[in-house]
């Protein structure tokens, strides 16, 4: 068909910073082969934004406006992409456009993880679409991937490296041995970094990907409240040396896996073996490993942020619904890749169910009878040891770091001997657990 047979369709944008600039500029460079693959012309003519100062978009011919309801209540926009990030007043407004009849696209991944089961159903009820491939791995397809080029698979697992400021910050601790704040500042430099940092390094952005991630993979409703969540703050540069010499690499993983008494929903550094590729994935790249049935493991990779790769996904998404505007809206791909009404109840485990191996780092006393002490409340609660290491003490401190690695045991059994050890008198710090995951093919 071409691209002249129906007039453009009209783009309304909400947010001109490092994103919106991405996509004004994707747009207007890209526009003839985006013309041919959609078979429409996709023009942006509104666009609202609280600062100009700052930003790169190209503005040429744009409507502008500081009101982000004069663009959603604009009967000339059909197609409304919110990239204005947070809770509010990014749900109210996309809930509004969907009333007005506008499709949405968006890459605002704490709106879909929080607001998304309500915003699908307005959406379908209003039988429009919302696109959301830019909330989860920045330029990766991987909602796509996920959502359609793995659609005939049961999928047993995904585990990804979904948060670039977070692995840009442990890939720079093991490389170059830099400080935490300085390399967080320059990811924040970079335009990678949340507008506050500490979804970043607490985990709460990663939290919100695997979410999404969780409900395509298995059908489930979103369910950010259920998502065991821990940053990657309390690791140390000894930590991440320490586990390079019993051959893994720590990362900080989403992990999401379907078990048969349900599904696993888990954000936290995670010790993988060294040789694995996704340990091998560093900087502010992002990884998504997934396992179906079929087609085995798939290993995703890409630029998980930035202005142009995020760009990449919100395009997609704009074509997408192009392509789409005329299609029977019961024959869509549904937004959490199954049918509304066939999603599944499988309950979210309780953290304290799930089972892993562990590194496990003491601060302990140096002097006889304290590793004794150490592996008698590990062996009465039938946790056993694969490896240990004591090294020497750090220079200036008295205390000697001693590290396990055990074989998987339940989390609420090594909660308990976690607890056991600590009240050791000879045991000078709260134990630094670190969850270890083999990745293995077979699993
Ligand atoms: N702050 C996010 C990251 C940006 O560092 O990955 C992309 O969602």
């Amino acid at each position: 068909m071409s691209a002249n047979a129906y007039p453009p369709v009209k783009i309304g944008l909400l947010g001109l910073g490092t994103v919106g600039g991405g996509v004004t500029r994707v747009l207007t460079r890209n526009a003839e082969e985006i013309s041919r693959r959609a078979g429409r012309e996709i023009v942006i003519t509104h666009a609202a934004a609280r600062n100009l100062d700052t930003t790169t978009a190209d503005l040429a011919g744009l409507k502008l406006t500081g009101e982000a309801l004069e663009v959603v209540d604009d009967p000339e926009v059909s197609i409304l992409v919110e990239l204005m990030g947070g809770y509010e007043p990014a749900r109210s407004l996309v809930l509004r456009a969907l009333a007005n009849g506008k499709h949405v696209v968006t890459a605002n991944k704490a709106l879909i993880a929080r607001h998304g089961n309500e915003i699908f159903a307005a959406a379908s009820a209003a039988a429009r679409m919302v696109g959301f491939e830019a909330a989860v791995a920045g330029g990766i397809p991987i909602i796509k991937a996920i959502r359609e080029g793995l659609a005939g698979n049961r999928l047993a697992w995904v585990a990804g490296i979904i948060n670039g400021t977070a692995n840009f910050i442990l890939s720079e601790m093991r490389d170059k041995c830099r400080d935490f704040p300085e390399v967080l500042a320059e990811a924040q430099a970079l335009g990678y970094a949340e507008a506050d940092p500490t979804f970043d390094v607490e985990g709460i952005d990663a939290a919100h990907k695997l979410t999404i991630l969780a409900s395509i993979t298995f059908g489930i409703p979103l369910q950010f409240d259920q998502v065991y969540i821990e940053g990657i703050s309390r690791i140390t540069r000894e930590d991440v040396a320490y586990a390079e010499q019993l051959g893994y690499r720590v990362k900080h993983l989403g992990i999401a896996r379907r078990g048969v008494n349900g599904v696993q929903l888990r954000v936290h550094p995670t010790l993988i073996p060294q040789r694995h590729l996704l340990a091998n994935v560093n900087g502010v790249m992002n990884a998504v490993l997934v396992k179906g049935d079929a087609v085995g493991q798939s290993l995703f990779y890409g630029a998980g942020a930035g202005a142009e790769p995020t760009a990449s996904a919100v395009v997609a998404d704009i074509i997408d619904v192009v392509r789409t505007l005329t299609a029977d809206p019961e024959n869509r791909v549904p937004h959490l890749a199954f049918q509304p009404d066939a999603l599944s109840d499988l309950p979210v485990l309780p953290m304290t169910e799930v089972e892993t191996a562990c590194y496990l780092r003491l601060q302990a006393q140096d002097r006889p009878g304290v590793l004794a002490d150490v592996t008698r409340i590990l062996a009465d609660r039938a946790i056993s040891i694969e490896a240990i290491l004591q090294k020497e003490p750090l220079p200036g401190a008295g205390d000697v770091p001693i590290i396990l690695l055990t074989h998987e045991v339940q989390e609420q059994r090594m909660n308990d001997a976690i607890a056991a050890i600590e009240a050791l008198d000879s045991i000078r710090a709260p134990v630094t657990r670190i969850r270890l995951e083999p990745l293995d093919a077979v699993d």
